[in-house]
């Protein structure tokens, strides 16, 4: 192969075989060219000379990895790491290294710190090795693996499907739904568009409920997404599951992004108050103020049974700004809940106004459990008698008797928040509730 710019710096080695400078280009001629015994050579002989050269060092470490002299090259790149700890490049090198040679557990932990100096580090190698597991075809890109596990949805219910929660509705409306429909109108007025709804309140009231029948409203797709799931998927790897994630919901706009147990990336959780917690807090923000990428056509709504444990800076303007308390259905909600619920069910002059009555402070899941018991009792008598018969007001009111709303516990907890943590009036739709006077 020729490469007369190599052979001329050749020449003119061998007349000043001291020349440093020189001899570093000679080296990293033969990088280029793949020669990697050659380039060991040179690099050691300029090692020799300059021991601190950083440079030089890194150079013959590629030169031994590329002759799969791992230990080696490890050797080499721990003595740099010493030098300069916080170099991406040198870091990305020993964790390679350290893959090949086996010690897969310290090829994780370099593998995370470089995630957290660079959340969009990407190598195939890598993160095949590291990131989430499962992920099945090698041409399966990131954002398609997401897709494809999370589960993208088209839901058919719309807010018709749900039982009260009027006013919920109304914000979701306000808030998110007219500014997706009708951008043009918000510019026009200088409003920002952008942040999202952050649902909160007990468990079982609706709120995964009226997400996924936002997104049935306009038409949109669904991505849920439990918070503590991408924390888990990699440790470590956090940043970039977020990152993903909001990617998936924007290349599928317009998308309902949900973001459960929002509270997981919590403020007064110790595990995020370390450098990494804080890392995927603000990873989480700056993807919600849509930082490197639009957010249009991205509605995003969050829920928490904790609100309490959230982090303060999601509250500011522009993000979830806007807290929306679900509480626990009325009794008129009560009512069309359990029509909602029976709609395909066999049943016989029911009186869904009666049985609401009966059903104070239950939640929509604990309607949703007081039917199944009622189906199970119709099923057994079904078998004994060998005549199905339709559910009837007096069988809904009785599984009631033998149930206690799960509403309860929670109610227990908030009440003290929203007595001694009521921060600018956050909680007073909770004290409301709960017919406490401010
Ligand atoms: N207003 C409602 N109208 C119709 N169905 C409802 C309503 N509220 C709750 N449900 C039903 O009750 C069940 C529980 O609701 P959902 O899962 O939305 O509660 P949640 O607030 O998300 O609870 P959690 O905090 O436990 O996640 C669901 O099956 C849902 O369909
Ligand atoms: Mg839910």
């Amino acid at each position: 192969m020729a490469n007369e710019h190599l052979n001329a710096l050749l020449l003119a080695l061998e007349s000043s075989p001291e020349n440093i400078p020189l001899r570093k280009m000679v080296a990293t001629e033969y990088i280029k060219e793949k020669s990697w015994e050659k380039a060991e050579e040179h690099l050691k002989f300029i090692l020799q000379y300059e021991p601190g050269d950083g440079e030089a060092k890194f150079q013959l470490a590629e030169a031994y990895y590329h002759q799969r002299a791992y230990s080696t090259a490890i050797i080499v790149l721990e003595e740099l790491q010493e030098m300069e700890a916080d170099n991406v490049f040198r870091k990305i090198l020993y964790c390679r290294c350290l893959l090949k040679d086996g010690s897969i557990a310290e090829a994780r932990q370099t593998y995370m710190e470089i995630i957290r100096m660079d959340p969009k580090f990407e190598d195939a190698e890598l993160d095949k090795e590291f990131r989430l597991t499962g992920q099945s075809s090698e041409s399966e890109s990131d954002e398609e693996f997401l897709e494809r596990t999370l589960g993208m949805q088209k839901p058919s219910v719309k807010f018709s499907d749900v039982g009260g929660m009027e006013e919920v509705k109304k914000e979701i409306e306000l808030k998110i739904i007219k500014p997706f429909q009708h951008p043009e109108l918000y510019k026009a007025y200088g409003k920002k568009v952008g942040g999202g709804i952050l649902l909160y309140g007990p468990p079982g009231c609706g709120k995964t409920h009226i997400a996924r029948a936002t997104a049935g409203e306009v038409n949109a797709n669904f991505l849920s997404v439990g918070i503590n799931d991408v924390l888990d998927m990699w440790i470590g790897n956090s940043e970039k599951n977020l990152h993903n994630i909001f990617e998936v919901a924007r290349q599928n706009a317009p998308c309902v992004l949900f973001i459960d147990e929002v509270d997981a990336l919590g403020a007064n959780r110790s595990e995020m108050r370390g450098a990494s917690g804080r890392n995927v807090i603000n990873q989480f923000l700056s993807e919600l103020d849509g930082v490197e990428a639009d957010n249009e056509g991205v509605l995003i709504l969050a829920a928490t049974n904790s609100p309490w444990h959230m982090d303060p800076a999601f509250k500011r303007p522009g993000r979830f700004d806007r807290m929306i308390f679900v509480s626990p259905p009325d009794q008129p909600a009560r009512s069309s809940i359990l029509e909602i619920m029976l709609k395909d069910k066999p049943i016989e002059n029911v009186d869904f106004n009666k049985v609401a009555k009966r059903t104070p402070e239950f939640s929509g899941a604990d309607l949703k459990a007081l039917i199944d018991v009622s189906i199970e009792a119709k099923l057994m008598s079904a078998f004994d008698s060998g005549v199905p018969e339709p559910i009837k007001t007096d069988d809904l009111v009785k599984a009631g008797k033998k149930m206690v709303p799960t509403t309860k516990e929670w109610f227990a907890k908030a009440r003290n928040y929203a007595l001694y943590a009521n921060e600018s009036g956050l909680y007073d739709s909770v004290l409301s509730y709960l017919k406490i006077k401010k």
